[in-house]
């Protein structure tokens, strides 16, 4: 760690290397091992940002239909999963479920030796948004899904088992597909460098993961997305948006989906997904209001506080317009994230070093000690 003290919140301080991303480097920009985030969201797909972001390089067309072909076979939900799965509330929290079920494959599935971390990765990425569904689909009509889309990707299973139909939209789909590139991976984000410190302590790969999710929960971090949702929702024409934005400002709460650690100006992720909003929007399921609510919100938080939308924002209005219910929004994040969280595991453990920060005391200074049978108010 650098040997500057910690601001708050560890902001500017370089806790270690990383050869996967560039996050606002120079001011601007992101890129996944060295492959700007634009050309990656327009011309490839999540699984060769998957392979990518895991094995180092893109994938040829063999090595992806191998990647294709292995997570068809991943999302296979054991019995045992599956069991337990039937068992939980539907009332649980969908970020809730997403963490049992890392913790349950580490249970069903243990790492027993070195060299599984490509494999626990797929397995998680693959087998995420089938047992999310799953428990879904059960607890809320007792309906047990078959998981094998046969060699659909991520983003078509997960919508076919979610909307329990054979065809998506192929716009939706695309859409989907993008947001899951979008989140896949952003350097040290507090989800990320969690995990990283977990497995420092050489803790197995799956408690690399459940730390992970607790982490990403939060709406400081990955829940923004839900929470942007949350108050997106009721907001049905420009007059109620401006006297929400209003009494937010007069509140001084945050509003949620808007500023960012790193970029201070625009988030490059946030132009491409409002992008596919903005598209969505225009179909016959699309919600041009929601559209026109959002770009409202936006620009009065730029002219008047200077502060610019995040990746979380229009994922709100685009997952929304996929058909998405909102408390889904931060589990589908950890099904994209789960690709850099594998990258970075793999890349700690090349290098390993405990990670144990000192903080900056703050404390009294040292006391005389007082045995409880003298201790009264005056001397504690
Ligand atoms: N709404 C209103 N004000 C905001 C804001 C937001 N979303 N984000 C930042 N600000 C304000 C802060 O209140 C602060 O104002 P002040 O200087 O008057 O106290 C100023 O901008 C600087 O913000 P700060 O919290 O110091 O920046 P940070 O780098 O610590 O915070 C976030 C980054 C992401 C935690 C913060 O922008 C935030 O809470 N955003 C909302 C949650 C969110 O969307 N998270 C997803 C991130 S990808």
């Amino acid at each position: 760690m650098s040997e500057k003290k910690a601001a708050g919140g560890l902001q500017g301080v370089v806790a270690g290397q990383s050869a996967i991303s560039t996050v606002g480097v120079g001011g601007i920009g992101l890129n996944y091992r060295g492959y700007d985030i634009n050309d990656l969201a327009y011309k490839c797909n999540f699984e060769e940002v998957t392979y990518l972001l895991l094995k180092g390089h893109l994938p040829n067309q063999q090595q992806l239909d191998e990647l294709r072909t292995l997570i068809s076979q991943k999302r296979q939900i054991p019995c045992k999963l599956k069991q337990i799965l039937e068992t939980l509330p539907k009332e649980s929290h969908p970020m809730d479920i997403m963490r049992t079920v890392a913790s349950l494959v580490g249970i069903l599935e243990p790492e027993t030796k070195p060299g599984q971390e490509y494999e626990i990765s797929i397995r998680l990425i693959s087998l995420f948004g089938p047992a999310l569904l799953y428990w879904y689909h059960y607890s809320n009509s007792g309906i047990k899904i078959n998981e094998n889309t046969g060699k659909d990707s991520i983003a078509e299973n997960f919508l076919k088992l979610y909307h329990l139909k054979s065809e998506i939209d192929p716009l939706v789909v695309k859409t989907f597909d993008v947001s899951l590139i979008l989140y896949a991976e952003h350097d040290f984000a507090a989800s990320t460098f969690a995990a990283r410190v977990t497995v420092s302590t050489l803790s197995d790969f799956y408690s690399g993961i459940t730390t992970a999710i607790g982490t990403l929960r939060g709406p400081l971090h990955g829940g923004a997305n839900e929470a942007a949702m949350q108050y997106l929702e009721p907001l049905r024409s420009i007059q109620q948006a401006d006297q929400f934005l209003n009494s937010r400002y007069q509140s001084k709460q945050l509003i949620m989906g808007f500023g960012h650690r790193v970029y201070k100006k625009e988030d490059p992720r946030s132009p491409i997904i409002k992008d596919f909003s903005l598209q969505l929007s225009k179909t016959a399921n699309g919600d041009p209001t929601l559209l026109a609510v959002s770009q409202h919100i936006e620009k009065r938080m730029i002219e008047e506080k200077k502060i610019y939308p995040n990746l979380d924002f229009y994922s709100a209005s685009a997952y929304k317009q996929c058909g998405v219910p909102t408390p889904m929004f931060t589990a589908i994040f950890v099904i994209s994230r789960m690709t850099g969280w594998g990258g970075h595991l793999i890349e700690q453990r090349s290098n390993n070093k405990l990670m144990r920060p000192v903080s900056d005391y703050t404390g009294p200074a040292k006391k005389q000690f007082v045995p409880i049978e003298m201790r009264n108010k005056a001397n504690l």
